[in-house]
């Protein structure tokens, strides 16, 4: 008999002692990882981090800010070997809600050209692509566009 017991993955508030563990999922699935102290920062900042985990190991993370009727995605990470499974967009939707309850019209967020997973992601859950940055981010060879992504609350 199999006694392994799977609890449902839970939300919760990122701590200044996840940041080592979220590092860790960080550099391997960004190739423009944020550092320890762009964490910290964001906690200290009293941006909305979370910490997406089931029985206490993590699935993911993310950081919105929540500014005056706008909500910015700032980022969204998901560990390599747990994803497309559903958590990407159990915590989008997570950061949906929680924004909407803060009475927030509209959410917005930044998303490289290139990565056709995350746009396909917010575009599933009625993201609308409002706008491009031109070379925003930087990229192996020079730099990329960004996609300027929002949703109506
Ligand atoms: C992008 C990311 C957050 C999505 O999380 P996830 O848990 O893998 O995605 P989900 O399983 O919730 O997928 C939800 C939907 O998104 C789309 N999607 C997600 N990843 C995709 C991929 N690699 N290719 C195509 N579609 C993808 C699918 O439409 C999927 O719906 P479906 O399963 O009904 O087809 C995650 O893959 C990740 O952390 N990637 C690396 C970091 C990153 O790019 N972060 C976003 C920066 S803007």
């Amino acid at each position: 008999m199999n006694n392994r017991v799977c609890n449902t993955p839970i939300i919760r508030e990122m701590m200044p002692s996840d940041v080592a563990s979220i590092i860790l999922i960080e550099r391997e699935i960004f190739l423009f990882p944020w550092s320890p102290m762009n964490f910290l920062d964001s906690i200290n900042t009293g941006y909305q981090c979370k910490i997406l985990e089931q029985d206490n190991i993590f699935l993911g993370y993310g950081v919105m800010m929540i500014g005056v009727e706008e909500a910015h995605i700032l980022t969204i990470g998901i560990a390599a070997k747990c994803q497309n499974q559903g958590f990407g967009k159990k915590l989008l939707n997570y950061f949906i809600q929680f924004a909407k309850e803060q009475n927030s019209k509209s959410m917005i967020l930044d998303v490289r050209e290139s990565n056709l997973g995350a746009a396909k992601l917010y575009q599933q859950v009625g993201f609308k692509q409002i706008a491009i940055r031109k070379d925003y981010y930087p990229a192996m060879c020079g730099r990329e566009d960004a996609l300027v992504m929002q949703l109506m609350l």
